[in-house]
């Protein structure tokens, strides 16, 4: 275990200061076709629309929102496995979105994805061996042959497997031990970010804690960055040092867990904290409960001005006319330490949803 350690990627610290992954204007839209042989485009389902963050190197950044809002891809995206329409993911300052052939292949060795549903996400016709090796085919300079059977053993025993394991399948797991097969797998070629994409929605919930408490091990260990997905509020600021909180395609506010969870300034996140169940009865009776009325609009004809504005208590006549950027807003809350973070919302003011102990 402590060889694999030692073996952590070779690339050089970030210069301080400077972010490991910068994106910026991240757009995906996907066409709307219609007539013969769907020819004719009518329109775009804007699944990603505008997304912007940076991470920093051995950070994590959790990103929440409801089922549909672009998370996946998002995370797509990142791994490259899906071109953006437009926007730059800029890895140790280079745009990767540009990049092709061989400079790519080095980049994507680099961002690895650990996915949602380890039931499906493992094909059950190889050993977990294969499984976790498999990426040493692609890039053969990390392992050579006669290494990966030590390495696989050693990447099983990392992730809390027992490494006599090698040549078992996966049905003959569980979905937590499915899970850490997946992790093992992100960590074959020692990338250096891992974007996990709802890693434990799919377990049940006495294992979750054991997925993340393994995954916040790995990041000290192994120098890791992650972008960490979710729709549970509560898994995401357990493990995030930041958060952003997309709606529709776009991040309406990011800020550090504190901010986010204790001070949030944008409707739409006081919304979603004020549906977090509290165990606590009393706070429970003591907190505001904030119902959001209406659907989300379709990602293919979405509002004017503000997105949130056709659900928002708060809307006016300027927000169906001007987008809210992405800025630390003019307005702000009433008491001693203001939340400075960002928040697109032209009347983002801080409103305290979840009790203080
Ligand atoms: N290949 C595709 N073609 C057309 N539309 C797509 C495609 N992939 C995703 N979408 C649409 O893009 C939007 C965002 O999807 P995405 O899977 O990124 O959301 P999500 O936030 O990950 O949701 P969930 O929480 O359910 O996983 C959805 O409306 C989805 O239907
Ligand atoms: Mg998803």
């Amino acid at each position: 275990m402590a060889d694999l350690a030692k073996e952590a990627h070779a690339a050089a610290p970030v210069p301080a200061g400077e972010p490991i992954l910068e994106v910026s204007g991240l757009v995906k839209h996907y066409p709307l076709t219609q007539g013969i042989l769907f020819k004719k485009q009518v329109g775009a389902v804007k699944a990603v629309d505008g997304v912007d963050f940076v991470l920093g190197q051995g950070e994590t950044l959790g990103i929440v929102g409801e089922s549909g809002c672009g998370k996946s891809t998002v995370a797509r995206m990142l791994v490259n496995l899906e071109r953006p329409t437009a926007g730059q993911i800029k890895y140790r300052g280079e745009d990767i979105t540009k990049l092709s052939g061989r400079a790519l292949k080095a980049v994507r060795r680099n961002i690895q994805m650990v996915f949602q549903d380890p039931y499906t996400s493992l094909n059950p016709r190889m050993t977990v061996g294969d499984i976790i090796g498999e990426p040493y085919e692609i890039h053969p300079e990390v392992a050579p042959k006669g290494d990966r059977r030590r390495k696989v053993q050693d990447l099983l025993d990392v992730v809390g497997l027992n490494p006599e394991y090698i040549n078992r399948y996966p049905h003959q797991f569980s979905g937590g031990q499915r899970q850490r097969i997946g992790i093992a797998r992100g960590l074959a070629l020692r990338p250096e970010i891992i974007v996990a994409d709802e890693p434990v929605s799919a377990l049940d919930v006495s294992v979750q804690a054991q997925v993340i408490n393994l995954l916040d091990s790995l990041q000290n260990e192994f120098d890791l960055s992650y972008v960490f997905i979710a729709h549970d509020l509560s898994i995401v600021r357990h493990i995030s040092d930041r958060v952003g909180v997309m709606y529709l395609g776009r991040i309406v506010e990011i800020g550090t867990d504190e901010q986010i969870y204790e001070h949030p300034t944008h409707p739409y996140t006081q919304a979603l904290l004020s549906a977090v169940p509290v165990p606590d009865p009393e706070a429970r009776d003591h907190r505001e409960r904030i119902i959001l009325t209406g659907d989300v609009p379709s990602p293919a004809n979405i509002p004017s001005g503000c997105r949130f504005r056709t659900r928002c208590w708060k809307a006016q006549e300027r927000c169906a006319l001007e987008v809210p950027a992405l800025a630390v807003p003019a307005v702000f809350r009433i008491g001693d330490t203001p939340a400075k973070h960002d928040s697109a919302c032209h009347f983002a003011e801080e409103k305290r949803v979840v009790p203080t102990e």
